[in-house]
């Protein structure tokens, strides 16, 4: 059996993992709950679950999702969009990523709902429905750029390229988007400015007669902090993870999906003064006793957390010491320790959260979820 058939496991097979992540999706049920309390309930949901849902196992995610009444899901690319598709037949599939000319045959075969920028992107799948006499009203997305600077038309000649679409007979424009640079921000003036400016295109779409079943534009924190983001559809990632994308307080109460735990590998007494890890950056200030865990930048627990972050055992946290290592980190667990070999250590979880290991690196919680890599086990 390959590794990545033993990502998705029941609890009980934990057995001996040394590094090993918990998905619980029960937690997962009950952000989505959570997040419906705040969304109007003709309002529907598009479940981000890109990059493996945040590194927590997409097809599992979305499987739980679809049972739970989501019917819309969110790609990065035509991969992951394929990957999907074999286990959610029936949902909607959009890919938030462009279109290559020569995924178009994909795109088509397997009903993704590609985002077009620009009038390239829709060519190949109008020419390719046309070859084929392929019926008409193939969905897309047109994104717009109200402000992000990323993918999309411009907003203000959104119109034109509207117009355009409009005229291919084998394309329907079945949503229209755009995505916020700042939601978090403190100052929500930017923010307003990128709705305004679509809910003027929005007007103007109104007058050219292009009525898109969907308009959506909330990411997490837009649909928590501006409720007239809402729109038809909103675009749910982090929430979902149970992960606070700001770490402020939040009108909800989340619980977080993943668990990242590790074993104490080896624990070894030191004397004073013993340096510990590459580069020599921590000495020992007194006689002490080290824990090697066995995980590493490798796994996606960054060199930038050396002598930074703390793990949490039996209860207690404990400070990691010297340079993180491809495949080792250590902990520095004082001179009189309970701590026993092989005992279970919370990385993420037990206290410990995603935002404050972001913290330690100027970082993002989505940067830390989805660095845990794929070898990792998921149970
Ligand atoms: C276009 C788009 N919509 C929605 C999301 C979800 O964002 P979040 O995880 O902050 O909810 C993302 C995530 O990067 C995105 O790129």
């Amino acid at each position: 059996m390959s590794r990545k058939d033993l990502r998705s496991h029941p609890r009980e097979d934990i057995g001996q993992e040394l590094v090993w992540a918990e998905i619980n999706l029960a937690h997962l049920k009950h952000n989505l709950r959570q997040l419906r309390r705040i969304v109007d309930r003709k309002t529907g949901i598009l479940a981000i679950v890109k990059a493996d849902a945040y590194g927590h196992g997409m097809v599992r995610v979305a499987k739980t999702l679809e049972k739970n009444g989501v019917r819309f899901f969110g790609v990065a690319n035509i991969h992951e969009a394929m990957e999907l598709r074999k286990v959610c037949p029936g949902a909607s599939i959009l890919v938030l990523g462009c279109p290559h000319p020569k995924q178009a045959p994909l795109y088509i075969k397997n009903n993704i709902i590609p985002t077009i920028s620009c009038r390239e992107d829709a060519l190949p799948f109008e020419k390719l429905l046309a070859a084929n006499l392929a019926r008409s009203g193939f969905p897309v997305h047109v994104k717009i750029d109200t402000g992000m600077g990323r993918l999309g038309i411009w907003h203000k000649q959104a119109p034109q390229l509207i117009r355009e679409l409009a005229d291919c007979k084998h394309l329907s424009i079945q949503g229209v988007y755009t995505h916020f640079a700042n939601a978090d921000h403190r100052e929500k003036k930017r923010t307003l400015k990128q709705i305004q400016y679509f809910q003027y295109l929005l007007k103007v779409l109104k007058q050219l007669k292009v009525k898109p079943r969907y308009v959506h534009a909330a990411n997490s924190i837009g649909l928590v902090r501006f409720k007239k983001t809402h729109l038809n559809l909103v675009r749910p990632g982090l929430l979902l993870y149970g992960i606070n994308p700001t770490g402020g307080p939040l009108p909800l109460r989340l619980k977080p999906v993943m668990i990242l735990k590790t074993r104490v590998a080896l624990i070894k007494e030191v004397e004073t003064g013993r340096s510990i890890s590459y580069g020599s950056t921590y000495k020992t200030k007194g006689r002490t006793k080290i824990a090697v865990l066995p995980i590493g930048y490798s796994h996606g627990y960054r060199v930038g957390f050396s002598n930074k972050t703390q793990v949490v055992i039996q209860g207690r946290r404990y400070p990691v010491v010297g340079r993180v290592t491809m495949d080792q980190t250590l902990v520095d667990l004082g001179p009189k320790t309970s701590v026993r070999r092989w005992d279970e250590v919370f990385l993420i979880g037990g206290g410990i959260s995603a935002n404050e290991l972001a913290g330690h690196i100027s970082s993002i919680p989505y940067e830390i979820v989805c660095s845990i890599h794929s070898r990792i086990p998921r149970f």
